[in-house]
């Protein structure tokens, strides 16, 4: 099926937006913290026509669940599925005052779905750019303007799918850059791209995904967001960003732990960018352990599968291996030495099958550009 059979017409342009990976900083983009994610090489596209009316018309070579109606018809809980994506950033760019109209529009490729790499966010973050190009908003130049498009993408996701999510996977798909992650500080919104090659240094990141799918909108991810922001609340702070771990210990024990990651977590990635500044990648591995033992004892965000990857992986010559993204399933990343990467994969192949788990999807991949328009 091709646009031009679907709608009649050929489209205005292809826009692509990337998956990411988050190599640290995990669970603290909505305590205004600090990540650092990389764009990955798989890409979302989508084909997109402008129209002179109100309505859209969406469609998915990759997902079943065709939607059509008007931009009026958009809204918390509407459509439902991944239109609500799509439409929720057009919805969130009117709303932010923007003059948007109506499109068709036809995904042609996706990021792998539910595998922990941000495709709902490839998904919003390349509409919007084409709906900034179409309708001439201005912004997809700029990083101002991006910071804006990354903004109704959030908008469209927190407001019109239901997902509390914060904002680092938008910013990663409109911001990063080849070669580099993208230190993002969710509490004034500014991002830096700090150098992150890892072939340069004889190394992979190789991605484990568990094939379990993760499922953000499934309550926990809102449980855990709830209690940080409590524990914020209840130290009198508007986030836990400045709390120090002498202040955490004084919180209610079901709360201190949770706060105990956000504050170890964000110190972890203060010392990881320390280090790739200084040129020595090959010294982050015990941070990334570090973050795993976190997010798994602390935050209580990792899955059999998840710990397992990250296990199997060190012990077969990972430099560190950790849960990457909203947890629960979805993908484990581990920093290899290229001359190991055919071994390990097997390890944990064999660790997996060993365990009764699904076989593992395992693929290397290197910090690269954000979206932009393909053709
Ligand atoms: C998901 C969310 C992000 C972030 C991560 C965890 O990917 O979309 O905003 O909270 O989980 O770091």
């Amino acid at each position: 099926m091709t646009f031009r059979e679907l709608y009649g017409r050929e489209p205005d342009g292809r826009w692509a937006a990337p998956g990411r990976v988050n190599l640290i900083g995990e669970h603290v983009d909505y305590a205004q913290g600090l990540c650092l994610p990389f764009a990955i090489a798989e890409r979302t596209v989508v084909e997109v026509a402008a129209r002179d009316d109100d309505r859209l018309r969406l469609r998915s070579l990759a997902e079943d669940g065709a939607w059509e109606g008007a931009l009026a018809d958009v809204g918390p809980g509407s459509p439902g599925g991944w239109a609500g994506y799509v439409a929720g950033v057009l919805w969130a760019l009117r709303r932010a005052g923007h003059r948007v109209g109506g499109i068709d529009l036809l995904v042609t490729d996706t990021v792998p779905l539910g595998a922990g790499l941000s495709s709902s966010a490839a998904l919003e973050c390349s509409a919007a750019l084409a709906v900034d190009e179409l309708f001439g908003l201005g912004l997809g130049g700029s990083i101002a303007g991006r910071r804006t498009l990354a903004a109704a993408c959030v908008s469209a996701e927190n407001d019109v799918v239901g997902a509390a999510t914060g904002g680092m996977d938008q910013a990663a798909a409109l911001l990063a850059t080849a070669g580099h992650a993208l230190l993002l500080d969710t509490r004034d919104g500014t991002a830096r791209a700090v150098p992150f090659a890892p072939a340069a240094d004889g190394l992979v990141v190789l991605v484990i995904d568990t094939r379990v799918r993760h499922r953000l909108a499934d309550g926990q991810y809102g449980k855990r967001r709830a209690a940080v922001e409590k524990a914020a609340a209840a130290l009198g702070m508007p986030s836990l960003r400045g709390a120090t771990l002498d202040e955490i210990r004084t919180l209610a024990a079901d709360l201190m732990p949770r706060a105990r990651h956000i504050v170890t977590e964000i110190a972890r990635v203060r010392e990881t960018v320390m280090l790739l500044d200084a040129g020595r990648l090959r010294e982050i591995g015990p941070l990334l352990d570090a973050s795993h033992a976190s997010l798994a004892h602390d935050y209580e965000v990792s899955s059999a599968e998840l710990d397992l990857a990250c296990t199997a992986a060190r012990e077969a010559g990972a430099l560190g291996a950790r849960m990457t993204g909203g947890g629960f399933g979805g993908s484990a990343i581990a920093l290899v030495p290229v001359e190991r990467v055919a071994a390990l994969s097997d390890a944990v192949r064999a660790a997996f099958a060993d365990a009764g788990f699904r076989a593992p999807h395992i693929r290397g991949e290197e910090p690269s550009a954000g979206a932009a328009r393909v053709s």
